[in-house]
C-alpha cells in the first residue's frame, strides 16, 4: 500500500502516454511551438508495463491512460494489450479525435468508461478553441463509443466569455443520452493564461443550472474529483469539477507518471522522481514511489494556500503546462 504523511492510500495511477497531440487547445498547450519531448525520453510500451506492474504490486487497482492526446501514440494498441493484462481498471481520457481507429481493441482491453474532451458543442467555435477542424469527427465519435456500450464523461473546461453560454446546452444534451457532463474550473499552469475573472465557479455553476432545471445532488465517492448531480427528467447527469473553489485533496488517491517517466505524487507538484532513468539502470523503484508519496503536500501541491480566486499567486504555479503533465 502506498500511503502519504495524512494516510492518504494512492491506487489510483494515471499514466501519460505522451505530450503529443492533434489539436492546440490554448489552456493545455502554451504554445503553438511547444517543443514536444524527444523520443527517446519517452517510455517505450514494455519500460510502461514494467513500472505499472511495480505500482500494481504496491496496491494500484485503477489505471487511467492520458497525454497530451493516448491514442497518438503509434503503439497504443500494443500498451492497452500490455496494461489490459493486469489486475485493474483500465480507463482513458481522450480528445476522441482518433477513437474511431481503436474502438473495438478499447472494449476488448476491458475498459469500460472513457473521458472525452469536449468544450464546446458548436463546430465554428470548436475551430477556434483547439485550431482545427475536427467537431463532427468528435461528435461522431462519442456517438460510436456510447453505441459500442462505453460510458462516456464528457469534460468541459468552461472559461467566462468563451464557453460559458453553452452550460445550459450542455445539460440539454443529458435529456436523451446517457451522459455525465463535468464542467471543470479553469486551472493555472505555466503558460496557460490563467487569470481569475474567467474561472466559472462552483458556485456560478449551480446557480446558472439550477435556473433553468431541477436539479438534486448525487452521491460521491470519497476520491472523486467531480461533484455529481441529477437533473430531473434527464436520462444523463452533470457534475462539477472545482479544484480552484472547493478543492477534493482530502480524499486524494492519484499518483501521475509523466510521458518521460516522471513521477509527480500531485497535479500541482514541482518536485518529481525519475522513476524511467531508475528503471533504465537497474535500480529498485518501489522505495522510490513510496518515498515520493511520502512527501506529498496536503493540498494542491503545497503551492495554493487559499480557496479565495483573489488570494491565488499565479507566480507560485509555476509547474509544467497540462500537455507535458
Ligand atoms: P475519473 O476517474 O473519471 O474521476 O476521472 P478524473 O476526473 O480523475 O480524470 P480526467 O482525466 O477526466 O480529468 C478531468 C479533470 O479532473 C481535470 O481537468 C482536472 O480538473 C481534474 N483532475 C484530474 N486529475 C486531478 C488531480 O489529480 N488533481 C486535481 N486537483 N484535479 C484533477
Ligand atoms: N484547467 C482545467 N482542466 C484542464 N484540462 C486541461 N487543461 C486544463 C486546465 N487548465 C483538462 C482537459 C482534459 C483533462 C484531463 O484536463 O480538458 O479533459
Ligand atoms: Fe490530489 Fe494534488 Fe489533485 Fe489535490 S491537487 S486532488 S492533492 S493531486
Amino acid at each position: 500500500m502506498i500511503i502519504d504523511q495524512f494516510q492518504r492510500k494512492h491506487n489510483y495511477l494515471r499514466i501519460s502516454l505522451t505530450d503529443v497531440c492533434n489539436l492546440r487547445c490554448k489552456y493545455c498547450m502554451p504554445n503553438e511551438d511547444y517543443p514536444f519531448m524527444p523520443k527517446d525520453n519517452l517510455m517505450q510500451a514494455s519500460e510502461i508495463e514494467q513500472i505499472a506492474k511495480v505500482f500494481v504490486d504496491l496496491g494500484v487497482d485503477k489505471i487511467r491512460l492520458t497525454g497530451g492526446e493516448p491514442m497518438a501514440r503509434s503503439d497504443f494498441d500494443d500498451i492497452l494489450k500490455r496494461l489490459s493484462k493486469l489486475p485493474i481498471s483500465l480507463t482513458l481520457t481522450t480528445n476522441a479525435t482518433l477513437l474511431h481507429r481503436y474502438i473495438p481493441q478499447i472494449v476488448t482491453a476491458g475498459v469500460k468508461s472513457i473521458n472525452v474532451s469536449l468544450d464546446t458543442l458548436r463546430a465554428d467555435k470548436f475551430i477556434k478553441l483547439t485550431k482545427r477542424d475536427k467537431f463532427d469527427l468528435v461528435y461522431k465519435n462519442i456517438s460510436l463509443a456510447l453505441e459500442a456500450g462505453l460510458k462516456v464523461k464528457l469534460n468541459i473546461v468552461v472559461m467566462k466569455g468563451t464557453n460559458d453560454d453553452e452550460i445550459l446546452d450542455f445539460i440539454a444534451l443529458t435529456k436523451d443520452e446517457s451522459i455525465e457532463v463535468r464542467f471543470i474550473e479553469f486551472m493555472p499552469f505555466e503558460g496557460n493564461k490563467w487569470e481569475k475573472d474567467i474561472v466559472m465557479s462552483k458556485k456560478n455553476l449551480l446557480e446558472m443550472v439550477s435556473s433553468e432545471y431541477e436539479i438534486f445532488p448525487k452521491e460521491k465517492e470519497l476520491h472523486d474529483t467531480s461533484e455529481p448531480f441529477g437533473i430531473k427528467g434527464h436520462l444523463g447527469s452533470f457534475a462539477i469539477i472545482s479544484t480552484m473553489t472547493a478543492p477534493f485533496c482530502a480524499g486524494c488517491n492519484r499518483m501521475r507518471l509523466t510521458a518521460d517517466g516522471k513521477m509527480k505524487n500531485c497535479l500541482f507538484s514541482k518536485g518529481e522522481m525519475d522513476l524511467l532513468t531508475a528503471l533504465r539502470s537497474g535500480q529498485d523503484i518501489k522505495s522510490l514511489i513510496h518515498k515520493n508519496v511520502w512527501q506529498k503536500a496536503e493540498k494542491l501541491g503545497g503551492q495554493m494556500k487559499s480557496n479565495s480566486l483573489s488570494e491565488i499567486n499565479i507566480e507560485n504555479l509555476k509547474n509544467r503546462s497540462m500537455i507535458s503533465i
